[in-house]
């Protein structure tokens, strides 16, 4: 922290949030709101004079609660800067100056109550959200009691208690009677690895920071014992096998089963823990001074009004963390170009994963800076202004932000900013007119390959549209795999599923395709944002208009496959290969003649081109 603040090339806005970023890779734009701080950081000397006359005292959240620090306060030992800030919410000294005792005492005079702090606006060619996590909160299930004893602490408490930069010096001291706890109990996986309590996935870092506790707890205390009540004790890592073993050896006991019952002693403060010993089958009572909840991590999304999510339209997944461009290939990049990720924001992990992350992504960062130019997709989005009639679908639908927004009364038509344009060609899907077109992979080029796949044998073919980074991938690898599948596929690959046009579709039953395929990555997958949830609209909307028509809609199909579901590929396609000859010829006619008589796309006429306009 020290060097960040020393350095000459860093400029670090704290207690600042960013409420909003506009444009694109190497030429982006940040909105920063700067909160007051009341104290002029510059100025300050933190020398403490201002806190010792200040007469209010609240709980010192740095310290978890256990000390008190007063209005006017350094956040933590190491703050940078190293100033002051003025909590004013806490402060008498407001509107009207009713104290004002640390403005009296400040010798450099750099208390400013009427501190508004400001707005800038930032240019910025990278950005790397490293949001952190923060830790579950045991009061939603207060199942091992901690909202009712207060020798039940958290993992985070713990480690407040004993650091040597703690409320009590380092002195590991139970919270009811300031005694040094003997016997202390550790909880494992609270909040976390649960459907129903907190959250469903395991946390990482709980397993290794517990056992570093207890080594902790023996190296101070050789007359305390520990016991640590656990489902499973995760020690995957560089020497955390070796830590868990050193941690057994010092004579902590590891009891597999999670307490069903904890009470306390009302004359001692004891804690009485029942717990299952899954191992021995036996029910065991153990009785702690203290026991510690080892409680889970969840993502942390900033702290201004708006999410980080929300103001660099991240995607993320199911459990809430940022979703990679790629998780094995660009594994710190976001799927917007030039927004890189580091630490808790993307997954839990512990301190030497967050370093190694950051540090790569710093590298990206600077990478994408040092060249001084920025390299397009090859695949981009083109718009032909003469056809656009500004309906604003592709300003909606792009996942990236890569088209500026039309403006009728103005006559201003969208414009596509090729920098950050990511190619999925969801735009050129949905475009009501065809007026968006995709540079070198054109709807001409895949309806082409459409006829080329149906012109012979068309009854023993299944059309299939597999998006590049998942399904086509799942295809490859059920190839590598050797894993054996029937031979009527044949694939048209996409960037993105989003790229699948209706009029595709519509081409391939027109030209006597008995079943088509679309087939794109999970949900969360998707290479493009939310990309893919325009196909499955656009699918729904090809199947309601199928039925409308008098064609079975189970002729188009839908598959989320991804690239390691190799397996999900074969069986699909034997699925969809079993599905075939249930199509006869006689269908397959009644389609064509059917489709004769409607437009290239089917309820895309002009009328339809105008209620999407309306
Ligand atoms: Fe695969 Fe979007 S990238 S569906």
């Amino acid at each position: 922290m020290m060097d960040v603040g020393r350095h000459p090339k860093i400029k670090t806005l704290v207690n600042s949030e960013v409420e909003e970023v506009s444009g694109f890779v190497g030429n982006f734009r940040a909105r920063i709101r700067r909160n007051p701080r009341y104290v002029v950081a510059e100025d300050c000397t933190a020398c403490d004079e201002c806190a010792r006359v200040c007469p209010v005292a609240v709980p010192d959240e740095y310290q978890q609660g256990f000390s008190s620090r007063k209005a006017i306060y350094l956040p933590f030992p190491q703050a940078v800067p190293s100033a002051y800030i003025l909590d004013m919410e806490n402060c008498l000294g407001s509107e009207p100056i009713a104290c004002g005792r640390c403005a009296e005492v400040c010798e450099k005079k750099c208390i400013d109550f009427d501190d508004q702090g400001e707005v800038l606006e930032v240019p910025v060619g990278s950005i790397v959200v490293a949001t952190g996590m923060k830790v579950y909160d045991p009061r939603m299930n207060d199942e091992y009691g901690y909202t009712r004893f207060d020798n039940v602490i958290t993992s985070m408490e713990f480690e407040r208690l004993i650091c040597a930069g703690g409320p009590s010096a380092g002195h590991l001291v139970r919270p009811t009677d300031r005694r040094t706890p003997k016997r202390i109990g550790f909880v494992q996986c609270v909040g976390s690895r649960s459907a129903t309590r907190g959250v469903p996935y395991c946390s990482n870092i709980c397993c290794m920071n517990t056992v570093k506790q207890t080594l902790q707890i023996h190296e101070h205390y050789q007359d305390a014992s520990t016991t640590v009540f656990y489902m499973d004790i995760r020690a995957f890592g560089k020497g955390f096998e070796d830590l868990y073993r050193r941690s057994r050896d010092n004579g902590t006991r590891y009891v597999r089963g999670l307490p069903g019952n904890v009470e306390e002693d009302p004359e001692t403060r004891d804690l009485v823990v029942t717990v299952e010993n899954t191992t021995t089958g036996k029910l065991e009572q153990h009785r702690l001074d203290m026991l510690v909840l080892a409680v889970g991590l969840e993502p942390h999304k900033g702290n201004g009004k708006k999410t980080v999510d929300e103001i660099l339209n991240l995607s993320h997944t199911s459990d809430g963390f940022v979703l990679e461009a790629h998780p094995k290939l660009k594994p710190v990049d976001a799927p917007t170009r030039g927004i890189f990720f580091a630490g808790c924001v993307e997954a839990p992990k512990d301190v030497k994963d967050s370093v190694t992350q950051a540090s790569a992504a710093a590298a990206r960062a600077l990478n994408l800076l040092g060249a001084g130019k920025v390299q397009v997709e090859a695949i981009t989005a083109m718009l032909d202004t003469e056809q656009c009639i500004m309906c604003g679908v592709c300003t909606r639908v792009c996942p990236v932000n890569a088209i500026t927004a039309s403006n009728k009364k103005q006559k201003q038509f969208p414009s596509i900013i090729e920098a950050a344009c990511a190619g999925c060609g969801t735009c050129a899907a949905e475009c009501p007119t065809d007026t968006i077109a995709m540079r070198h992979f054109s709807d001409a080029q895949i309806l082409a390959q459409v006829e080329a796949i149906l012109a012979e044998d068309r009854m023993s073919k299944i059309l299939t549209f597999a998006c590049n980074w998942c399904s086509y991938a799942g295809g490859d690898m059920a190839g590598t795999s050797r894993l054996q599948y029937p031979p009527s596929v044949r694939l048209i690959r996409t960037m993105c599923s989003g790229r699948v046009d209706e009029k595709f579709i519509w081409h391939a039953f027109r030209l006597g395709a008995p079943l088509v395929l679309v087939s794109g990555c999970h949900f969360s997958d998707c290479h493009y944002i939310d990309a893919v949830t325009w196909t499955q609209k656009r699918v729904e909307k090809v199947w309601s208009r199928m039925e409308k028509l008098g064609i079975r809609p189970g002729r188009l199909q839908l598959e989320w496959i991804s690239a390691a579901e190799g397996q999900k590929f074969a069986r699909v396609m034997r699925e969809l290969h079993e599905h075939l000859h249930r199509v006869t010829p006689a269908e397959v006619e009644e389609t064509i003649r059917i489709l004769e008589k409607q437009p290239p796309v089917p309820g895309r006429s002009k009328t339809a081109v105008a209620a999407a306009t309306a």
